[in-house]
């Protein structure tokens, strides 16, 4: 009996998508007999029923581009906003689903998506996933596929900010991706050479990031790279929270709690978090250090572009693997890198779990054994 597979893809755009999309799609097609449906721009596109048939011909030619050919949108099935309304449309989505006659619907995404697409597993639909995310900070898999080439456009960037800082002697502060996890902004900061790196794992003390910088100025070395996740926090920002939280705290300190929620959700960021931002700690190092300071914002560059080798390889074999459980009729399961092969996850053991650096992860290590101060 021929399987009917629809797709989508959800949360933020990662490079890498389109080469799951045709690994999965082809392999349904070519391999398994297999008729395969792309619904547009995410969790909206089901509920909206606009679809886009996936055969050979929309699967050829896209392995090498970024974003996705089905678009996406960060919609939840049971929060859509609807005119001025958000609305719970998961009862029109499960009826789309069946319309359609699916045996399953792969959705490709982060975190959100994951629970989005759990939301409907405990609808009744059946359901496989896959990891993608530049951000790398889905639990339960090795690597997520985007976190690869993000990594290159912030190294490639940290690498030409180098000349820039050295030749003008100032400090830059880039800040790198990564929602609340500190992975792009490590990984990209060891292999650009960052002279220092914050992430939210290890909340910051300025003073320590300026006593760095400044005994590189000692050493000769007038220039600093301070490549900051945006979600990084310092260690005052960690005490409000913490006492924005505890019930003995200021129970009137509204401020507080508002910035709590700030920093929670929007981290860093310049214009974002009531910290300031980069901006903010890009001034209080000028000031701490008297060297000259600039910002620099990679933003959605990070995302932007044609995935990398690593990237296509990974979303392959994870599409691939993707359009084998389903003929096997294995559901309910994210598709998930483990060494050189690919595990199966349960969805249930993947939703609402972050994963973040480790303390002891062997790159915190490394880090710290070539010099670079982690603001602590
Ligand atoms: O999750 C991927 C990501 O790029 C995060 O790194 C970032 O915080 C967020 O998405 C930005 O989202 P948007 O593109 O919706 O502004």
């Amino acid at each position: 009996m021929t399987k009917y597979v629809g797709v989508l893809t959800a949360g933020g755009d990662s490079p890498g998508l389109n080469a799951a999309l045709r690994g999965a799609g082809k392999a349904a097609l070519g391999r398994f007999g297999m008729q395969v449906i792309g619904f547009r721009d995410g969790f909206r596109g089901l509920m909206e029923n606009r679809t886009v048939r996936l055969d050979e011909t929309a699967l050829s030619g896209i392995l090498t581009l970024g974003g996705t050919i089905l678009g996406t949108s960060r919609d939840k099935p049971h929060r859509m906003p609807i005119g001025n309304s958000v609305l719970d449309m998961t009862e029109l989505i499960v009826d789309n689903y069946c319309k359609h006659h699916l045996d399953v619907l792969v959705c490709m995404g982060g975190g959100g998506t994951q629970k989005n697409a759990y939301h409907l597993l405990q609808h009744g639909l059946n359901i496989v996933t896959l990891p993608k995310t530049i951000d790398n900070d889905l639990a339960m898999t090795d690597v997520t596929f985007g976190f690869d080439t993000a990594l290159g456009i912030a190294t490639e960037a940290i690498d030409r900010l180098h000349s820039t800082a050295h030749s003008h002697h100032r400090i830059i502060v880039v800040e790198i991706m990564g929602h609340k996890t500190g992975w792009l902004a490590l990984g990209s900061g060891i292999a650009g050479g960052a002279d220092v790196i914050l992430i939210p794992e290890i909340p910051y003390d300025i003073e320590k990031v300026a006593e760095a910088i400044l005994q590189r100025s000692r050493g000769g070395k007038r220039f600093s790279i301070v490549a900051v996740a945006e979600g990084a926090i310092s260690n005052d920002q960690v005490e409000l929270v913490d006492s924005a939280e505890s019930p003995s705290g200021n129970p009137d300190n509204a401020a507080a709690k508002k910035h709590k929620k700030t920093i929670a959700s929007e981290g860093n960021g310049l214009d974002r978090g009531a910290n300031g931002g980069i901006l903010h700690l890009a001034r209080r190092l000028e000031e701490l250090t008297s060297l000259e300071s600039r910002i620099t914002m990679l933003g959605h560059l990070q995302r932007g572009g044609a995935p990398s080798a690593t990237d296509r390889l990974l979303a392959t074999r994870l599409g691939t693997a993707c359009a084998a459980l389903i003929d096997q009729g294995v559901y309910g399961v994210m598709v998930a890198a483990r060494g050189e092969g690919v595990d199966v996850v349960p969805l249930k053991d993947v939703v609402g779990k972050r994963k973040t650096v480790p303390l002891d992860h062997p790159w915190i290590e490394s880090a710290r054994s070539v010099g670079t101060s982690l603001g602590d």
